[in-house]
């Protein structure tokens, strides 16, 4: 498996349709999702946290079997996430990892590398559906604490959300 680092232009725009293709996937009920908002989500989470794991392959054929986006210094409040200026805080806007290759560690790779690339000091973020009991599972088992319920985050499909924080 190859890391990439989503940080240049370019490459968000040389993976962005495979990278949409494999983001339905793997959230079938984020139905408001277009190419041109993913692409918009890529560009905030455009840094040097934020990857997308690929198939080592010896076609030209791209196969992505997941993607880590973070956002770096946004802090998340009562209003969503916001956009204070606290290089400590840092949010994971998505993780996910194709069906076919879930339950082989790739989430757990990403996160561990995110850990040792950001150190000590840093706190990070995110919010999951309180029915997305496999992310809580992957979120438990990295020391993540859940502080917060947070009704009807997710309007669009009826459902609260869960805060999750890691103090590093
Ligand atoms: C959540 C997700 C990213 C996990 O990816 P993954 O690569 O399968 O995770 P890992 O293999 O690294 O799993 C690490 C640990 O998480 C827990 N876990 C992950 N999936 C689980 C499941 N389906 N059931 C129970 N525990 C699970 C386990 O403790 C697992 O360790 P183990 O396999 O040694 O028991 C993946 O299921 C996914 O993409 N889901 C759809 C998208 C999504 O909901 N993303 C999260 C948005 S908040």
């Amino acid at each position: 498996m190859i890391f990439i680092q989503l940080n240049s232009e370019d490459i968000i725009n040389y993976y962005l349709s495979e990278l949409f293709d494999l983001y339905k996937i793997c959230f079938p009920d984020d139905n408001y999702m277009t190419n041109k908002l993913l692409k918009s989500i890529l560009l905030l989470c455009k840094n040097n946290n934020s990857c997308i794991l690929i198939e080592n392959s010896d076609t030209d054929t791209v196969k992505i079997i997941g993607g880590l986006f973070i956002l770096e210094g946004g802090k998340y409040t009562e209003n969503g996430y916001g956009s204070e200026a606290d290089k400590q805080s840092f949010i994971i806007f998505n993780i996910f990892v194709h069906p076919d290759e879930q339950r082989k560690g790739y989430a757990s790779n990403m996160l561990n590398q995110l850990f040792l690339n950001i150190g000590n000091g840093n706190v990070i973020q995110l919010i999951t559906r309180e029915d997305n009991i496999d992310a809580q599972w992957l979120y438990v088992k990295h020391k993540f604490k859940n502080v917060k319920k947070l009704k009807q985050y997710y309007k669009h499909v009826n459902k609260d959300g869960l805060l999750f924080e890691k103090h590093l």
